[in-house]
């Protein structure tokens, strides 16, 4: 067990590139020492020995004449003393005479008594040989001499050769040193190498990465300045591709990376849009003079941004007074007025045409069976007739508009249920997505609908159909299993009818970041000061508000209810807390809507009865359209928002309130039955129907502390800043980046074949 923990620490420490190269390095120290370290012995000992026998040789030179004449002249005489005076140079050790019978004369005192004369006795040139004695090496240098008298003889020079021994063992010392030495640097610099090239790779691989993740990021000059190799490069491309598809999550996305993303993903690609409510409607007001207005819509205000980012066309039906006089010969306009970046083509729809499709069949029908708020769909034979005509009218003219064969087109809402399938058979290259901007039901309810196979098949001619919450897209998923000849594929959320597939995913719309109502707005102080001016109230009142269209889903009168039972089981909140309704007239025609306003006036009246007095009303109702701008005056001036729809796709209004909040203040109250409270899980989220937990959760806002005020607006800002609408818009348009690039490979593959 240990052995192998052992053997995994050090397989794991070995794909560290530096250590390895150290290992290679050492390594190879080690040979290199191993192999250098004899020659370096052998090298030493060989100049040494020449050493030695040069200096022997020059010793006898010095001698031999002197020995000579001396051994013939005087036969007796005792060379010993001369012997030894010579002997005291340090290095000769000792010197003695080799008669040719084998005798040693005048030897110095240090000669060794071993030294037998008689094997010199052949010895007929200057030799020398290495004899030990005691673990001492000596050196013998052996040289004939024939004297004037006919005698011959051997003199004999004795080195030691310890000092011989010494050199080699520091040769060898230095050796080692200088090869380790050499070895270090060289690793050193190697290592230093290593590292600034890692270091360089590394920061190159980051930017990549970091470009994959977004800003600055999707900027191609932003490209790694170090050069990568063929898999590396095809690595990082999947990576980035595979990366942006699952999610997109780690890019700042806004106006500028939305752009490049069509740049780089789609470039060139026409992109259309469709939907019922126009972006700019120009009316005619009461001195004739044009307005132009901005729809109360979440669609149109989530669209609005990213159509100016992609600037194509959106169709859409021309409702304003003055919609038909502001046109050009092909019905279109280019907006916005200001500063023209896309354009507007209207649609004119007769009434007959109005009445079935947009009261009639979307509003009077898939609206409520769409929305749980319990008021009875109506679905009449002759509104259905006019919701297919109009549908039809709607995908003639994305025909029209194409400028190419194989455009994205973006079909908004529940007005365009058959759309796809139409403007598939027109354009069968369209990238078509579909997104449904409210909830869709379970089988049981959408099975009501008498047309419900054909609004399925009509959807399923979309590429991708997208839905706020998985909770939709599981609904729809088990719908088209029941109602329609379809295979479902769970895992990859897909439906396919007649070898058409279309995918099914969440896309949880959102708002722009940083939204542009907020530019030049006053102050939060300030914006509290002009409130309370505007409706006459002191500084001390907590000041609640809701903003929507005037619609029974978004439960209105609930909240009216809630204020009530508040003040009842709160008494002494009256005088000190007041709730302002600002709603937005809509579908007025519908005898639904209609009754709503006059419930909700009615119940305004009794409530304000019930709890108000002479300066003091605690339920203010307005009814108007209000401007972006005053919408997000509104909840900078308040003390907190209430959404409490009944159902919701996702609520915009719940994310334009904390978008507004810069200074990190104010409380949310939101309704668990709106997507929105999927993602923004620091709100107080509350069942709109029940009046007391509604009541509790205002009370709950009034005494929330400043700091947990701010702690949970931090964070839902930080999620809106994140999720804005970009990133919708981003992640639909990658979906089908990669599915037309899928489809390209087919078909070339197809052709292959
Ligand atoms: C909802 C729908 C949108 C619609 C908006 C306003 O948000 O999902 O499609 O534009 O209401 O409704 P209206 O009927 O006035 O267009």
């Amino acid at each position: 067990m240990t052995w192998r923990k052992a053997r995994t620490g050090l397989q794991n420490l070995f794909r560290n590139p530096i250590a390895r190269f150290l290992a290679a390095a050492v390594g190879s120290t080690l040979i290199l020492v191993a192999a250098l370290a004899p020659l370096a012995s052998v090298l030493v000992e060989g100049w040494a020995l020449q050493d030695v026998e040069s200096r022997a040789r020059l010793v006898f030179r010095s001698v031999r004449d002197q020995v000579a004449t001396n051994l013939s002249a005087s036969p007796g005489i005792n060379l010993t003393p001369y012997f030894e005076r010579m002997a005291e140079d340090e290095r000769i050790l000792a010197l003695g005479y080799c008669t040719l019978d084998g005798k040693l004369e005048y030897p110095t005192k240090l000669l060794p008594r071993t030294i037998d004369c008689s094997q010199f006795a052949r010895v007929a040139t200057d030799t020398s040989r290495v004899v030990s004695q005691n673990g001492r090496r000596i050196h013998v240098a052996v040289f004939p001499m024939s004297l004037s008298s006919g005698a011959k003889g051997h003199l004999l020079i004795l080195h030691d050769l310890s000092y011989a021994d010494g050199r080699t063992r520091k040769a060898q010392i230095y050796v080692t040193l200088a090869l380790v030495g050499a070895v270090l640097g060289l690793g050193l610099l190697g290592v230093a190498v290593i590292v600034a090239v890692i270091r360089r790779w590394t920061s190159s691989l980051r930017s990549t990465i970091e470009e994959m993740r977004g800003t600055p990021t999707l900027d191609r000059r932003a490209r790694p300045s170090f050069p990568m190799g063929p898999e590396l490069r095809a690595l990082i491309h999947d990576l980035r591709v595979e990366q942006r598809f699952t999610e997109g999550i780690h890019i700042d996305w806004s106006p500028k990376t939305l752009a490049q993303l069509l740049t780089e993903e789609l470039p060139g690609v026409n992109v259309l849009v469709v939907s019922n409510r126009e972006p700019y409607i120009h009316n005619r007001n009461d001195n004739g003079e044009i307005e132009v207005q901005l729809p109360a819509s979440g669609l149109v205000s989530a669209l609005e941004p990213v159509m100016r980012t992609c600037r194509g066309t959106w169709i859409a039906h021309g409702s304003g007074t003055a919609d038909r006089d502001t046109v050009d010969s092909r019905d279109h306009i280019r907006v916005p007025p200001e500063s023209p970046e896309y354009t507007v083509r209207r649609l004119w729809l007769t009434d007959e045409e109005l009445e079935g499709y947009y009261y009639g069949i979307a509003n009077e029908g898939l609206w409520p069976l769409c929305h749980i708020a319990f008021v009875r769909p109506v679905f009449r034979e002759q509104d259905w007739a006019q919701y297919v005509r109009v549908n039809q009218k709607f995908a003639d003219a994305v025909a029209v508009e194409a400028q190419t064969d194989d455009p994205i087109v973006l079909v908004q809402d529940y007005h365009f249920a058959l759309a796809p399938r139409m403007i598939r058979k027109l354009l069968p290259k369209a990238t078509i997505i579909t997104f449904w901007h409210i909830p869709w039901p379970n089988s049981e309810t959408f099975g009501i609908c008498p047309w419900r196979a054909d609004i399925f098949d009509g959807l399923l001619g979309s590429t991708i159909l997208g839905f706020h919450t998985q909770f939709h897209c599981n609904n729809f998923l088990e719908g088209a299993d029941r109602f329609i000849e379809s295979r479902i594929d769970r895992e990859l959320s897909s439906v396919t009818v007649d070898a058409h597939e279309t995918l099914i995913r969440p896309y949880p719309i959102s708002i722009a970041w940083p939204p542009a109502a907020m530019e030049g707005q006053a102050s939060i102080s300030e914006c509290r000061r002009a409130l309370r001016e505007q409706y006459g109230l002191p500084d001390d009142v907590r000041i609640a508000v809701g903003i929507e269209r005037f619609d029974y889903t978004k439960g209105i009168l609930d909240r009216i209810r809630a204020i009530d039972d508040l003040l009842i089981r709160r008494p002494e909140q009256k005088g000190r807390l007041v709730f302002i309704q600002a709603a937005a007239p809509s579908r007025s025609k519908l005898d639904v809507y209609h009754s709503l306003q006059s419930e909700a006036l009615r119940l305004a009246e009794e409530v304000n009865a019930r709890h108000g007095g002479p300066g003091y009303q605690p339920v203010r109702l307005v009814i108007r359209h209000h401007d972006q701008r005053e919408v997000y005056a509104l909840f900078r001036g308040a003390d907190m928002c209430i959404v409490s729809s009944l159902h919701d796709g996702m609520n915009l209004v719940a994310k334009e309130f904390v978008a507004a909040r810069d200074d990190e203040d104010g409380v949310l109250i939101l309704s668990s039955f709106a997507g929105a409270s999927r993602e923004l899980a620091e709100a107080l989220i509350v069942n709109p129907y029940d009046t007391h937990a509604m009541a509790d959760a205002i009370g709950a806002a009034i005494d929330m502390p400043a700091e947990e005020r701010r702690d949970r607006m931090r964070l839902m800002r930080d999620l809106v800043r994140r999720r804005n609408v970009y990133r919708w818009a981003a992640q639909m348009l990658l979906d089908a980046a990669h599915l037309r690039s899928r489809d390209k490979i087919m078909q070339e593959t197809r052709y292959r074949r």
